[in-house]
């Protein structure tokens, strides 16, 4: 029996991420049998899962795309088809028009309706061309198949509990392409754990948009909190850590920050995106939070659980930002401390009420700007990792590290952890002294 192949690319967030992967679950349970392989070259299915936040990642898809449309090509003079989807936030936002850019695409699928997939994919052959942007009143998580109940590939693993973003930040495409906010339920997110823990996942990264905004219906039929949920996913046997990304300021309840305190499975990690330091630009930006309001806010969270490392996202070049403004992130970034930061230059995205403001920034201003902030974030992740020198940190060993005899692994901070090893230390949460740090990763030895 020949069994066909997909091909997955993934842009994007940690959700797409998530998505892909329910995506090859899928394929694999429908009637084709999709088996997933790592190149394109020869796959019957290829699939580009796409990121809309900023422009240069739109754009890259549609590089991808030319690629792909010759091997469709290549591939269909030895009589073979291949189908191309496009899905994720690309094929939401821009729809029927991916099909005009390059017309080898055969199904454009947005990130609401990826359930259906298998039978578009089905129904896709010949001249079929389908667009399903649509964000339907059935959920897509009751209609996926069950997931496999084979070894999960890795030992962590993301969930996602919540999606889309009622908050309308000005310059931000995802109330547009993920939809309205949206939590699945307690007991839904509960089965879904339990059985990615039978599969051997020892780690869980709960995702949402908003993911600390979550509110979905727990088992007294009310809605439930975050940290809610957390305590209750905390009770699997042999699950041993929970994260969750990414949250919003403003939805940083006192339970949630008492978690950190309180539940021992919840690691010290928190990614908090700050996008600025200057109130007005804060504001231009519907962020709903002043650069005090930060402070303050982080100070709680520091109160709750002294070692926390924070981690948060910032924009540069924000229309009208002036020097001045863009002091005042770099003032506050010197004082909070991050111990791990992304920072962008502001992209204009079309249908964002951001891009018909007046006063654009000139690329060579925001590139000297983040550069400048790149400065110190990489000085205060540096500062932050050589901190852990000597000391002794649990880590979740994932997989083989680099170099062989190696294995790499996560300390509950995050960072990345290569020491001397067997495999058989793969899932397994082992101390281990640290050695040497760099900006981006630590080194150290098994504790005896
Ligand atoms: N939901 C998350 C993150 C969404 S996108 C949150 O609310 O924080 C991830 C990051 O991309 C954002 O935090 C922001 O820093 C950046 N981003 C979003 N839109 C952007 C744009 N138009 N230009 C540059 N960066 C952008
Ligand atoms: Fe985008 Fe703002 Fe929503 Fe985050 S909170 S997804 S930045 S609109
Ligand atoms: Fe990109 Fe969509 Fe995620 S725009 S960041 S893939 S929600």
């Amino acid at each position: 029996m020949s069994t066909k192949t997909v091909f997955v690319k993934t842009f994007g967030c940690q959700m797409n991420v998530y998505d892909s992967e329910r995506m090859s679950e899928a394929l694999a349970l429908s009637p084709g049998g999709y088996r997933e392989v790592d190149a394109p070259d020869n796959a019957d299915v290829i699939i580009l899962n796409t990121c809309h936040i900023r422009e240069k990642a739109a754009e890259k898809v549609y590089s991808d795309l030319g690629r792909m449309r010759e091997i469709k090509v290549e591939r269909a003079s030895r009589g073979e088809q291949t189908i191309i989807a496009v899905t994720g936030c690309v094929a939401q936002a821009e729809g029927e028009e991916i099909i005009r850019r390059q017309p080898a695409v055969d199904l454009v699928v947005g990130p609401q309706s990826y359930h259906l997939l298998p039978d578009l994919i089905r129904r896709g052959g010949g001249n079929a061309r389908f667009v399903e942007t649509s964000f339907p009143e059935d959920e897509k998580f009751d209609r996926l198949p069950p997931r496999p109940t084979s070894r999960h590939p890795a030992r962590t693993a993301f969930l996602t509990v919540q999606e889309g973003c009622d908050k309308f930040c000005t310059f931000c495409v995802v109330p547009y392409t993920r939809g309205a906010e949206y939590s699945r339920s307690v007991s839904d997110i509960v089965a879904e754990a339990e059985g990615l823990v039978a599969r051997g996942v020892v780690e869980i990264t709960l995702l949402g948009q908003n993911v600390n905004a979550y509110h979905g219906t727990g088992a007294d039929g009310r809605p439930a909190t975050l940290s809610g949920l957390i305590d209750r996913l905390a009770s699997i046997d042999g699950l041993q850590r929970l994260r969750y990304t990414t949250s919003h300021p403003r939805d940083m309840g006192a339970d949630l920050i008492a978690a950190h305190r309180d539940q021992p499975k919840l690691m010290p990690f928190l990614h908090l995106p700050v996008q600025s330091g200057a109130d007005r630009i804060l504001a231009a930006m519907n962020r709903k939070h002043t650069a005090d309001d930060y402070r303050a806010l982080v100070a709680r969270i520091r109160d709750a659980r002294p070692d926390i490392a924070l981690s948060t996202d910032i924009i540069v070049g924000f229309p009208g930002e002036t020097e001045d403004e863009f002091k005042r992130t770099l003032e506050l970034v010197a004082e909070t401390g991050f111990a791990m930061a992304f920072s962008f230059k502001y992209s204009p995205r079309p249908g964002t009420p951001a891009a018909k403001l007046g006063e654009q920034i000139p690329d060579e201003v925001a590139s000297e700007r983040l550069t400048r902030l790149q400065g110190l974030l990489n000085a205060q992740a540096s500062a932050f990792n050589a901190g852990l020198i000597g000391r002794t940190v649990p880590v979740l060993f994932e997989r083989p590290g680099r170099r062989s005899g190696q294995v790499m692994g996560r300390s509950p901070y995050l960072q990345v952890v290569n020491a001397d090893g067997a495999d058989a230390l793969i899932g397994q949460i082992v101390p281990v002294e640290i050695t040497e740090s760099s900006p981006h990763q630590l080194v150290g030895v098994l504790a005896a």
